[in-house]
Order: structure tokens, then sequence, then C-alpha cells
């Protein structure tokens, strides 16, 4: 293709992205523009290098991409719904939340426990993110539920205060802060991790 061919099409894709949004539900759009991203990676790697590979493959956590219009749908005590911004995506995966959550359902007699259970709703919102649970949940902390649930039991206030400052005692923290948690808020999530402590782990 000459210069001049490439320029049209380069004016041409502009306008598209310019006017996509508009007239095409961003939802859809997003993705399938991100199905292109992971065609142009294909073409890169098996076109160019001939090497048919996944392993650029990655597991981050488990996101939910919002809606430009996002309004919160729930408030658990001190925890607001909050819009997931995804960071660092390199692949996509299309899983069963169902089965992705099941991985933090606390079991036993404290399945039963409301406290127990607004904490699961904060922590699959918050933590999991980051934090994983066996093969589910983000890995970006390295810290699995089991070690959350040993800060929890063993030093709920060393816990609270990491969790509402994270930089106080780590400079170089790449945990999200939540300072707005209060007293009764930490509370259910202490509980709610602390459940976890006699837990058997596949
Ligand atoms: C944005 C990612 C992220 C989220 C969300 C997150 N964490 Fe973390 N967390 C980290 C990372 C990364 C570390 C490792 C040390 C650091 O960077 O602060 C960490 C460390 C910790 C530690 C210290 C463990 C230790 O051994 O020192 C605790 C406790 C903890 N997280 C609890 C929580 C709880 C509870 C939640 C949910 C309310 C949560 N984190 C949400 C990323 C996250």
């Amino acid at each position: 293709m000459g210069l001049r061919h490439q320029a049209v099409v380069f004016a041409l894709m502009v306008v598209a992205f310019a006017v996509g949004p508009f007239v095409v539900y961003p939802v859809f759009l997003m993705k399938a523009l991100c199905f292109a991203l992971f065609a142009c990676a294909f073409n890169l790697l098996i076109g160019y290098a001939g090497l048919l590979s996944f392993g650029h493959a990655a597991y981050l956590g488990p996101y939910l991409i919002s809606h430009a219009r996002f309004r919160p749908s729930f408030k658990i005590l001190a925890h607001e719904d909050e819009a997931q911004i995804p960071w660092g995506v390199v692949r996509l995966e299309f899983r069963q939340e169902e089965k992705v959550f099941r991985a933090i359902v606390p079991g036993g007699s404290a399945a039963n426990d409301a406290d127990v259970q607004a904490g699961l709703r904060i922590a699959q919102q918050n933590c999991f993110r980051c934090h994983n649970a066996g093969a589910e949940g983000g890995t970006k902390a390295g810290i699995p539920w089991p070690v959350l649930a040993g800060w929890a039991a063993a030093a709920p206030e060393r816990f609270a205060a990491y969790v509402r400052n994270p930089q106080a005692g780590n400079a170089k923290t790449q945990m999200a802060a939540s300072p707005q948690y209060d007293d009764a808020t930490m509370k259910v999530l202490i509980d709610y991790f602390k459940s976890f402590v006699n837990r058997r782990w596949p």
C-alpha cells in the first residue's frame, strides 16, 4: 500500500473511532476492539514470528468493565459498589461468575453468619481483584486468602491498619487503600477472613 493510501485508511480509522461510540453500543465496541487487539497480537506472533504461543497469557483477576454511566448498585456498611478500572490487561477470558466466586464462599457455620456474608461481598469486590484463593482471584498481590486469614485472626488491628492505609506500613505499596472502612466495616471483613483460618485448601 502506498503512503497516500495508508493516509486515507488512517483518516478513515480516526473518523470511525471518533464516531463509533455514538452509533454503536459502547460495551460491544470495547469487546470488538479487545478481540481486534488479540488478533493483532497473534498476527505478530504467528504471522511474523512463526510461533504459536499462548504463553503471553497471565491471570490478574476478575474485572467488570464499567459503563460510562455507572451507578453504584449496592452499599454494605462503608463499602460502596465501585466501578472497576482494568489495569494491565493482557488477556480476556470469559468465565462463569459463580464458578470464580465459589472459591471464596465461606463454609461451615460461618456460611450462615450475616456479618461473614457482608464481609464476603466486600472482599469479593475489593480484595479478590488482587489477592487469590487457590487458582482463582487476582495474582497482583501474591498473598493468598489463607495468609490474609492468618493476619485477620492473629493481628486484626494490623490487618485493619494495612487495609485502610497500606502506605503507612509499606512506602512502596501496590495495594489500593480503603480509608473509608469504619470499624463496623472492618469487623465484618475480619470476621469473614477469620472464617477461613481452619479451612482446608485443595
Ligand atoms: C489493587 C490490588 C489490591 C487490592 C484491591 C487489595 N490488595 Fe492487599 N495487597 C496488595 C499487594 C500488591 C500487597 C503486597 C504488599 C503491598 O504492595 O502493599 C498486599 C498486601 C496485603 C496485606 C499485607 C500482607 C503482608 O503479608 O504484609 C494485607 C493484610 C492485605 N493486602 C489485605 C487486603 C485486604 C483485606 C483487601 C481487601 C479489603 C486487599 N488487601 C485489597 C494488593 C491489593
